[in-house]
């Protein structure tokens, strides 16, 4: 039986006995191959259905490694910012290990489901008005004097969990693909798929690929090399300005030829159609900048034609209800309880 991350990959991660075997089964996500954008765009192009995981994204690998070493630790409470996953993730994870959590949230500026998450894991819930990049700042020194421990990745541990989706990936694909496109938010998952793919290249001989991280057009620091005051996006999850790990992702992108760069949110959105659309995916709108951003760079020659790409989906489609229904023409059509009408109205719209 699969056990969760700390058991299948534990001698790859920083465990001892003394750790506990904290679990909510993360991690062991599908690989899934997409044949018709494969087909229309000439690659091999596969997703990470990171949305997946317990709480709905990829944040579950790296929560579950931090909150099992705060615990070890002999810590009682966790504290994160968040744009939404991570608050949810630390919150389900929390509430598993018998620990507080507190979160700080942008205010307005996360999605309901997230929100949602928080509230019924029972986290202690703050609203600031400000954005991801002050609420960041806030946790960092609030950790410092009160026995809370920060969990955003700058906690090394939550890299750590996260790296394991590099090496699921290898296994799945029993190789590693020629790219990896990934979103970049606080740019802690590029910097853990690339520790993972280094690790797994030194440890079982499988090669590299270009790591490619794409963020959103008005919250695109490493992009313009510049920290953002005000970031913008539809896509909130990766509405950031001042990533944390914002070094070890241009390390990342230098040490694998690989590129960063930016996509705009009306190609987000498209992205975010076409895979439900065409592929039956659906991811929330901040993990499709990994399809926009593959979409665009086989547009300017940064991908070949023919390569096999991996798109990282980071996040479920439901997280996000409102974008989905705000950003789409289609809506039901209310009708009279009465089938023949109902089979009057189809005449017009369905053809079999
Ligand atoms: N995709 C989703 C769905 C996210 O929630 C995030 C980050 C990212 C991508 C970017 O990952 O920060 O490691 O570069 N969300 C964080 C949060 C910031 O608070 O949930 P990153």
């Amino acid at each position: 039986m699969y056990k969760g991350l700390i058991n299948r990959y534990t001698d790859f991660l920083p465990v001892s006995e003394n750790t506990p075997q904290l679990t909510l089964n993360e991690g062991n996500t599908p690989l899934l191959y997409l044949p018709t954008l494969s087909n229309e765009w000439g690659i091999e192009l596969y997703v990470k259905l990171e949305g997946l995981n317990p709480t709905g994204s990829f944040k579950d690998r790296g929560m579950v490694m931090a909150v099992a070493k705060a615990k070890e630790e002999g810590s009682t409470a966790i504290i994160c910012a968040s744009t939404g996953n991570t608050s949810a993730a630390a919150a389900a994870y929390a509430a598993r290990a018998g620990m507080k959590c507190i979160v700080i949230i942008p205010n307005g500026k996360i999605a309901y489901g997230k929100l949602a998450q928080a509230v019924m894991y029972g986290a202690h819930i703050i609203s600031i008005d400000g954005n991801f990049d002050h609420a960041l700042q806030m946790v960092r020194k609030i950790s410092e004097t009160e026995p809370i421990t920060l969990v955003n990745s700058v906690n090394p541990y939550r890299i750590e969990g996260q790296k394991t989706a590099a090496f699921e990936l290898c296994e799945q694909l029993e190789a590693a693909p020629d790219v990896l496109a990934i979103p970049v938010g606080n740019a802690g998952n590029i910097t853990a798929y690339w520790k993972g793919f280094l690790e797994y290249n030194q440890a079982k001989g499988y090669s590299l690929p270009k790591m490619h991280g794409f963020q959103a057009e008005g919250a695109a620091p490493i992009v313009n090399n510049q920290k953002v005051e005000n970031p913008e996006t539809i896509a909130t999850a990766i509405r950031i300005g001042n990533p944390a790990s914002w070094k070890q992702a241009v390390n990342a992108i230098n040490q694998s030829d690989g590129k960063i760069d930016s996509v705009s949110d009306d190609e987000i959105l498209e992205a975010y159609k076409l895979i439900a659309s065409k592929e039956g995916v659906f991811a929330e709108p901040g993990s499709c900048a990994s399809i926009a951003g593959v979409y665009k760079h086989l547009q300017n020659g940064f991908i070949k034609r023919g390569s096999k790409v991996v798109a990282i989906l980071t996040g479920n489609g439901l997280k996000d209800p409102d974008i989905a229904i705000q950003s789409n023409q289609i809506e039901p059509i209310l009708l009279p309880n009465d089938q023949k009408i109902v089979s009057e109205h189809l005449q017009g719209v369905v053809t079999v």
